[in-house]
């Protein structure tokens, strides 16, 4: 079901969305971020991040997890150099998708969509010809 649809033309405009975003997440969600490179995906993970103060926890050579600490724990995962499900499952995909401790995003899930809980938001971003970004965001149950 889509619950948000927006045209943002500034990263400012996206900060503000990701703002609100925020307030609506809880602890044990799973938000999939699709849409083509350079659309907005990890800058939005990085504005929510930032709305609850949190540190980057990780390597910042480990490129599949990153982990966000602070008052609530953020796992950042990106599918996009993931090449089987194998690989998912050796980087303990299960435990993070069942963590109700933590929210997980993750980039380019529709990659691995099998591996992925039916219940979860989906944010698609896309470019539009004048640059902007068309974000809209679903939430299934
Ligand atoms: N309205 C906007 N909202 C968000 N980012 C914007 C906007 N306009 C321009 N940008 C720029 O678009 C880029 C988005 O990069 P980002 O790394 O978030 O993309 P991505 O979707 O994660 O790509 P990838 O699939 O390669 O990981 C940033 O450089 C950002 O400054
Ligand atoms: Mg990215």
């Amino acid at each position: 079901m889509k619950i948000e649809e927006y045209i943002s033309t500034s990263e400012e405009e996206t900060k503000k969305i990701a703002e609100d975003f925020s307030k609506k997440i809880k602890t044990g969600d799973v938000v999939v971020l699709n849409g083509l490179l350079g659309s907005g995906k990890t800058f939005f993970v990085k504005k929510v991040a930032e709305f609850f103060n949190l540190s980057n926890s990780s390597s910042p050579t480990f490129a599949i997890v990153n982990e966000y600490q602070g008052k609530i724990k953020i796992f950042h995962l990106d599918f996009y150099r993931i090449n089987s499900i194998e690989e998912l499952y050796d980087i303990g995909i299960t435990d993070y998708l069942t963590d109700s401790t933590s929210v997980v995003f993750i980039e380019w899930g529709e990659l691995f969509e099998e591996v992925l809980p039916k219940s979860r938001y989906e944010i698609s971003f896309s470019i539009n010809e004048d640059d902007s970004r068309k974000i809209i965001i679903n939430k299934y149950e």
